[in-house]
């Protein structure tokens, strides 16, 4: 089965509006391919700017962002929706990312709101999972992102399901320069993929595109894609280099 791989560049709430075009300009020039697909993910306020750049120069870069409400309009000041996402033509949307968990309070309960949300507007969720450093130590990371995904996603159907992106990004490896090994990765791909067949079917597992994150280089990510269930990567500090940024995607 031959999955589409994906490199996604996750900016977080880094780099001023000139700073973010002079990156998005060095990427742009660079990289012309269709494989893997090269995803960058700006700040809201700066992501219609990315995305009508790179269309302008035909460039097949695509663009996403970190977040979106549930609702689809409505008095929810400083909040933005699917809908409005997708009338700026941009295709995929972060969900559940442990640090909007952690700091801005997101339930499984929410995020799944928020998939459907996204979903129903045509977006691509980039939906993450990950463990705690407390429950890794403990071995609990199977049932810990076993629970996540039975919360956050398996109450789609099939059809839906299979447009979600996963990435797997044990909390402990986010940001800290502590990669989870080659192995440690693939195992936990394997078993994703492993409770997506029993829950759907063996075909949708085959076709569901896993991400690694959690501390992706250029140094490190050629030992994570060569690892049969890892299908990109979901990019953080990395992502903000030019030039790291391509190597990541080069090592596919
Ligand atoms: P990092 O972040 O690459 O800086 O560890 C990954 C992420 O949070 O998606």
């Amino acid at each position: 089965m031959k999955r589409d791989k994906i490199v996604a560049g996750n900016w977080k709430m880094n780099l001023g509006l000139d700073e973010g075009m002079e990156l998005v300009e060095k990427l742009a020039k660079a990289y012309t391919h269709h494989e893997p697909r090269m995803v960058v993910i700006p700040p809201f306020l700066h992501a219609l700017a990315v995305q009508n750049y790179l269309q302008s120069v035909h460039s097949p870069i695509e663009v996403g962002v970190q977040n979106c409400h549930q609702e689809t309009k409505g008095a929810f000041t400083g909040e933005i929706s699917a809908s409005m996402i997708r009338s700026c033509r941009i295709p995929f949307v972060v969900l559940g990312h442990s640090e909007r968990r952690q700091y801005f309070a997101e339930t499984d309960a929410l995020l799944a709101q928020k998939v459907k949300a996204a979903l129903g507007q045509g977006l691509i969720p980039i939906y993450c999972v990950g463990e705690p450093l407390t429950v890794r130590e403990e071995s609990g990371q199977n049932d810990f992102v076993a629970h996540q995904l039975e919360q956050g996603l398996f109450y789609l159907s099939p059809e839906q399901f299979k447009e979600v992106v996963i990435a797997y990004e044990p909390i402990w490896a986010i940001g800290t320069g502590v990669t989870a090994s080659p192995e440690q990765a693939q195992d936990m791909h394997a078993f994703i993929r492993h409770r997506i067949a029993i829950h759907y079917s063996e075909a949708v597992a085959a076709a569901t595109r896993i991400l690694y994150g959690g501390s992706v280089k250029g140094s490190n990510a050629r030992d994570l894609f060569v690892k049969p269930d890892v299908d990109g990567a979901l990019v953080g500090g990395a992502s903000l280099d030019a030039d790291d940024f391509l190597r990541i995607a080069s090592s596919i």
